[in-house]
């Protein structure tokens, strides 16, 4: 007997622009954003059961082990995990009795505001998909990622992207060249609900109306023009404060990227990340030396962007 394995490749992502505006009546907050993908992967790997059992089993790429430690955070590896919950949602959608064995495999830090979990998600779905014969569409499989997550649609379109409604509703950006960053990841993950409540807590303060969210075309120049100093500059993240109340060390990481000549330093997504954009590849090397020296982070990695959405790396048949 033989059964069939796909394995498909995630990317996690940064945004360089996040701007937030004022939640709705389903509580999300409208935003208007900018993600780029990077070269940081989740791996998913979906072999096919005939029993209808769905498993879920995990590890950490050694690039993430080394760079972090033993101290990652655990990842629940029940129905509650989002790739779980993405096998689940392309079983319902194409009416499919049989099950699967998923492995992860991490490359994108945990709780991180880096899409680690979309990145699982996004690649579930396609796997799923594929393993299973359904016959999707991009455009399905693209609908089935929306409702698992706001990131998520990123994750399966990858490359550079502006997302506006919930951050799922995405348009390619114009980029050229490459980009090159450092991100320094921490030990204990934020939540990124608590972190739009502290948003929503901060507005409250103020008493002044919140405005619509506006991309900054600074940042579709800079994209555009390959700059990245221009980009270093342009970096904004109204979650940002928030994140730096809930995690104020943060602040200090921030602090060393500045002091090994960033171009821009950024708390990625709704954090803990911080990340900071390099002039080159061997220049991201010496702010990662920096920071680790520094001893303001868990771990530190370099990255570039942007790099494509979910793709299929292996479709096999394997010995049961
Ligand atoms: O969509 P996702 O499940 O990733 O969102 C997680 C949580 O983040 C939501 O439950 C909500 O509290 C918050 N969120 C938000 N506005 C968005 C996206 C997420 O308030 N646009």
């Amino acid at each position: 007997m033989t059964r069939r394995q796909v394995r498909v490749r995630a990317p996690g992502k940064v945004n360089l622009q996040l701007a937030v505006g004022a939640a709705g009546a389903d509580g999300f907050h409208p935003l208007a954003t900018v993600f780029q993908a990077l070269d940081l992967y989740e791996t998913v790997t979906a072999t096919s059961r005939t029993d209808g059992q769905i498993t879920l089993a995990m590890d950490t790429s050694r690039a993430l082990r080394e760079a972090w430690g033993e101290d990652a955070p655990a990842v629940p590896l029940d129905e509650s995990n989002l790739a779980w919950r993405a096998a689940e949602a392309v079983r319902e959608r194409y009416g499919v009795d049989a099950g699967v064995d998923l492995h992860i495999l991490k490359g994108v830090p945990v709780a991180g505001g880096m899409a680690g979990g979309s990145a699982d998600a996004a690649a579930a779905v396609v796997a799923c998909a594929q393993v299973w014969d359904c016959g999707a569409t991009r455009a399905e499989l693209a609908e089935i990622c929306a409702q698992l997550g706001s990131d998520v649609p990123f994750s399966l379109h990858g490359h550079t992207a502006v997302g506006m409604g919930r951050g799922d509703v995405l348009s390619p950006a114009m980029v050229r060249g490459e980009f090159h960053w450092v991100c320094a990841i921490q030990d204990q993950g934020l939540s990124t609900p608590a972190v739009f409540a502290r948003w929503d807590a901060m507005q409250a303060e103020r008493a002044a109306a919140v405005p619509e969210p506006t991309l900054d075309a600074a940042v579709m120049q800079a994209l555009s023009a390959g700059d990245p100093f221009a980009l270093g500059m342009a970096l904004r993240n109204d979650l940002q404060d928030a994140a730096l109340a809930l995690a104020p060390h943060l602040e200090a990481t921030m602090e060393a990227m500045y002091a090994a000549e960033a171009l821009g330093v950024i708390v990625s997504g709704s954090g803990p990340t911080v990340v900071g954009l390099a002039r080159s590849r061997q220049h991201a090397l010496g702010i990662q030396a920096h920071v680790k020296a520094a001893r303001v982070a868990a771990g530190v990695v370099t990255a570039s962007g942007p790099t494509p959405g979910a793709v299929v790396v292996d479709d096999l048949e394997v010995a049961d």
